[in-house]
């Protein structure tokens, strides 16, 4: 009897264990599937807004001023000591956010100068051991959960303050020599680091509630750089699914080659051709892009995009089944340029009168042509499709291949009609669209197609 017992006791405890490892490993058998419902709040809301907030602020003059100036930590110790971002309110910039017509949003919790704005039991290099002393993401997360907003985090690999971070070709004090490396990287140690990584990434997704997206950002293999291995990327992955199972991650803990390795493609600062694909397969993406060139705040910088280029984005983004992730550099004081905000106002009041070509949409079916100048989107729920109207034609539009698939059509600011004929001849397959000759008040007006 006490021998049945025991051997059901160890059957059990096998059992158990079994489970555990399925559990642990069923990220790598996602099916395309349950990867696409995990994904879909993600591919509706389609605009997101990144923020890039730090030290660096303080500096005014680009997030990688560190580097760029080669500065030692001592020598950047200075916005360490005077940081006090005295009129950081998060709700203000939720509701920012939310305005513009937003759906997530991803913080920098620590970008490569290594400071920390969250409350770390792992460093004294955070926010709350300097004189403003509060936990930035914590009250980030908080007020975004307040107007029903996404939480993401981005989380630097790289790291320019931690002592066992060892000096790479991006580093600030990068060398020209392997003599040189060797001799400053002496009795760095890469394991404690990854260690320091994965701790605080822990504690990131342990310490605030539902994380829905995370942001690693970069690898740079060969040769005086870094990737999977240094990182411990298969590691921290496979925690960070453990942690939160409905998490997204980008692509770039250098794990490309493995399906189950990332969730989406991040095409920085400039426009895909096409929906990006691999083996034949397209991809979720999202492409991130700033207001003005660089991530954090850069006071003296001033090319900043116009309202039309920054929804021109968008829509193209979506019009290849992508996001768009729109960056903000908050400044030092913890407020949003009024440049920044002049552009998230311009766009939400487009959104206001025109998401529903946004939210949800994708892609349009091949067999609709976009017209010159327009861009055309398309929602496989609703059957409707939408030709953005980038340069404003003169009283006609026409389109290809629509005859006999159109129900209603009409503007989507103000659901006001448009009427339609059939092509006649060789164009019998056209429909003419009878436009106002003045362009509608909306920045980028909006046909609304309702197929049948
Ligand atoms: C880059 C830069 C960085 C920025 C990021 C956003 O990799 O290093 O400053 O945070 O892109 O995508």
């Amino acid at each position: 009897m006490r021998k049945l017992l025991k051997i059901s006791m160890v059957g059990l405890l096998l059992l158990s264990l079994c489970l555990q490892t399925m559990a642990q490993s069923n990220y790598k058998t996602e099916t395309p599937d349950q990867k696409s419902k995990r994904m879909s709040w993600w591919t509706d809301a389609r605009f997101g807004m990144f923020i890039h907030w730090g030290l660096y602020a303080l500096p005014a003059r680009h997030e990688w001023v560190k580097n760029y100036e080669k500065m030692t930590n001592e020598q950047y110790q200075k916005y360490f000591e005077e940081y006090n971002p005295d009129l950081y309110n998060p709700k203000e910039w939720a509701r920012m956010a939310k305005e513009a017509g937003m759906k997530y949003v991803v913080l920098t919790a620590k970008h490569h100068e290594g400071f920390c704005n969250f409350d770390s039991k792992y460093t004294d290099y955070k926010s709350t051991k300097t004189q403003f002393g509060r936990d930035v993401i914590k009250e980030y997360v908080e007020a975004l959960r307040g107007e029903g907003l996404r939480v993401g985090f981005y989380y630097s690999l790289i790291d320019w303050h931690h002592p066992d971070y060892t000096i790479d070709r991006v580093h600030p004090q990068r060398q020209e020599s392997d003599s040189a490396y060797a001799r400053l990287n002496k009795g760095k140690d890469m394991a404690k680091y990854r260690e320091y990584m994965k701790n605080q990434v822990r504690e990131l997704l342990t310490n605030y509630g539902q994380i829905d997206v995370i942001w690693f950002d970069f690898s740079f293999p060969g040769k005086n750089g870094k990737g999977a291995e240094d990182w411990g990327s298969e590691e921290l992955l496979k925690m960070v699914r453990q942690l939160q199972p409905n998490i997204i991650i980008d692509d770039r803990l250098d794990l490309k080659d493995k399906d189950y390795g990332w969730d989406f493609e991040s095409p920085e600062q400039y426009k895909v051709e096409k929906w990006p694909e691999r083996n034949g397969q397209k991809v979720y993406w999202e492409t991130c892009q700033t207001f003005s060139g660089s991530w954090g705040y850069y006071r003296d910088e001033t090319s900043w995009k116009s309202p039309a280029q920054l929804l021109e984005l968008l829509i193209e983004s979506v019009s290849k089944g992508g996001n768009l992730l729109l960056n903000v550099g908050p400044t030092a004081r913890g407020l949003f340029d009024y440049r920044a905000q002049d552009r998230l106002k311009a766009m939400g009041e487009w959104m206001k009168y025109n998401n529903r070509s946004v939210y949800g949409c994708t892609e349009a079916p091949a067999e609709f042509v976009a017209p010159d100048n327009t861009l055309l989107t398309y929602n496989t729920k609703t059957k409707r499709m939408y030709i953005h109207l980038l340069a404003y034609p003169m009283g006609n539009l026409k389109m290809k291949n629509m005859a006999d698939k159109v129900k209603y059509v009409q503007f989507l600011h103000d659901a006001s009609e448009i009427k339609y004929r059939k092509g006649s001849g060789d164009d019998s397959q056209s429909l003419n669209f009878t436009l106002p000759v003045l362009k509608p008040w909306t920045e980028i007006p909006v046909i609304e197609v309702i197929l049948k």
